[in-house]
């Protein structure tokens, strides 16, 4: 049986980092099961923890736009991880790991063919060490599942010259599927 069905309560439940343990609302990944692309993102910020929902600030905003300028429908949205660290700061390695077996968890149920990693976090994740300036939009082969590294929208929101960069690493995502 899909692990996804316990996946909510076990990561509500999770104390295996400070973060998890501070009692704040974790943020699940949503979208269809079957979904042929996995966009990975960071972590939660403040709007996402309020909402309880992946990417509805002003990044997500940009995002789904860009989704749907591409005409990406019905991806599987995600965070490497779940819960919002405090003051936005970028997670922790072993908060990363602790958090690891939640995001394999999704890959293997949704088994998705593209993963979009959304920003170095998410790229370091799937094991892409170089400069988001240096890989963005390129295709990298992981466990056989089609990885493209991209800026973060909160990036592209900080330096709109990143706007085509960001905008040809969807697009290659999309040709991917
Ligand atoms: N940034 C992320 O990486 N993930 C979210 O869900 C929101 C902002």
């Amino acid at each position: 049986m899909s692990c996804l069905k316990d996946l909510g309560q076990n990561i509500v439940l999770c104390k295996k980092c400070d973060l998890g343990s501070m009692g704040t609302n974790p943020v699940l990944g949503e979208g269809p099961a079957d979904s042929k692309i996995m966009i990975v993102g960071e972590a939660p910020g403040a709007n996402e923890e309020k909402v309880g929902r992946p990417f509805v600030g002003r990044g997500g905003k940009l995002l789904r736009k860009t989704l749907e300028k591409f005409e990406i429908k019905n991806p599987y949205i995600t965070n490497v991880v779940k819960h919002r660290p405090p003051e936005n700061r970028k997670p922790k390695k072993e908060e990363i790991i602790a958090c690891s077996d939640f995001l394999e968890c999704e890959i293997n149920a949704v088994k998705p063919h593209v993963i979009l990693a959304l920003g170095k976090t998410a790229a370091e994740y799937f094991g892409i060490k170089s400069r988001l300036s240096e890989v963005n939009g390129k295709i990298f082969e992981i466990k056989g599942i089609k990885v493209v590294a991209c800026y973060h929208p909160a990036a592209v929101l900080r330096n709109t010259n990143l706007t085509d960069e960001f905008n040809q690493a969807i697009g290659q995502a999309k040709m991917a599927l």
